[in-house]
């Protein structure tokens, strides 16, 4: 049995590309009989970029929502909130006193996003060790993630070495898994989908939300109805293609392709797909968020369950370092 663990900041509500990139990838494995899950809230991470105590709860109960949503069965999967489980800061100070200083500065989200936020705080430097302890502390063998957390990935594989080297074997060392064709799920801009470039598809909001934010924010070129048009050139059809069937992309491609079939049309095909078929999540999310207490029973559930293991192994590692246990 392998043991699948992942998690999804609560910075906001998960975006298309968190949901297709990794939520549902994870629910997948996670129900998967031959494999034990333990999948999380990262809200800790959160406190990097949010600073709003209503803002931070108001996170954590959509990304829960979304999980739920998206089909994650809370008895056969550990599903818990980081912050629940302390045992995860202390693991990461330890991380931290053995990972070189000038590794962690080579980190692209980092940088990424030092560039770009007003708040370039410690948190946001020393990230990656709390991601790393996340992972250690509950001895995962996978963690399915998008390519943009790889080198995350790569760090906790090198800082669990790094110790298992002068200590014996402390940990397991984890691996990525990666979708099959993993891709970054591009944004309105054609860049990568991120809330902090606000560029994201909310699947949850309703037609009209949805058809404002494609109609508006997707930019297409302003070829003519009758020419020719590149598919693969285009972010409508980019996102269309992830959510339907290989005959209907086949289909939409030729249309492009043809001529006498222009952006409006491919928006229009992408808006109703978008709608349906996200229904049946889209009407479980609001359940889940119109009834927070359903939400907070299953993640204090989780919390305990999740307090157990990470206790034992925490206690592994104190006493490899030299700490009672
Ligand atoms: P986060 O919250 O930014 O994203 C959650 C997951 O969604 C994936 N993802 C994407 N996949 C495809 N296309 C996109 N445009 C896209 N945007 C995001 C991410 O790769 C990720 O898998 N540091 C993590 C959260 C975390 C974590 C962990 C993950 C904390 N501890 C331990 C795994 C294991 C993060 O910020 O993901």
């Amino acid at each position: 049995m392998a043991r699948i663990l992942t998690g999804v900041q609560s910075t906001g509500r998960p975006h298309m590309g968190n949901i297709l990139g990794a939520i549902i990838p994870a629910i997948e494995l996670a129900n998967n009989p031959v494999n034990d899950s333990f999948l999380f809230i990262a809200d800790l991470h959160s406190l990097t970029q949010i600073k709003n105590p209503k803002q931070l709860k108001e996170n954590t109960l959509q990304v829960a929502a979304t999980w739920l949503a998206c089909g994650l069965n809370p008895e056969k999967t550990t599903f818990y909130r980081q912050s629940d489980v302390p045992q995860c800061t202390e693991l990461s100070w330890y991380l931290n006193c053995f990972f070189p200083y000038q590794r962690l500065k080579l980190a692209h989200s980092f940088k990424d996003k030092s560039d770009r936020l007003e708040d370039v705080n410690s948190g946001l430097f020393a990230y990656p060790m709390l991601m790393a302890s996340d992972i250690l502390l509950y001895d995962a063998d996978y963690v399915p993630v998008g390519k943009d957390q790889l080198q995350h990935l790569e760090m906790t594989r090198d800082v669990a070495s790094r110790i298992n080297h002068k200590y014996g074997e402390v940990f397991i060392i984890p691996e990525a898994k990666l979708q099959k064709d993993a891709q970054l799920i591009p944004g309105t801009d054609g860049e990568k989908m991120s809330k902090s470039r606000e560029n994201t598809i909310d699947v949850f909001e309703n037609e009209k939300s949805i058809k404002k934010i494609i109609n508006k924010n997707i930019i297409t070129d302003n070829s003519p109805l009758e020419a020719s048009k590149d598919p693969n050139n285009s972010t409508v059809f980019h996102l269309y293609n992830l959510i339907v069937s290989s005959e209907k992309s086949s289909k939409m491609a030729e249309n492009l392709k043809a001529g006498g079939y222009g952006w409006g049309h491919a928006k229009k095909e992408l808006i109703e797909e978008l709608v349906k078929s996200f229904a049946s999540q889209r009407e479980k999310f609001n359940h889940y968020i119109n009834h927070p207490q359903e939400v907070e029973d299953v993640l204090q559930k989780g919390a305990l369950k999740a307090k157990k293991v990470a206790d034992a192994t925490l206690n592994r590692i104190r006493e490899s370092l030299g700490y009672n246990s």
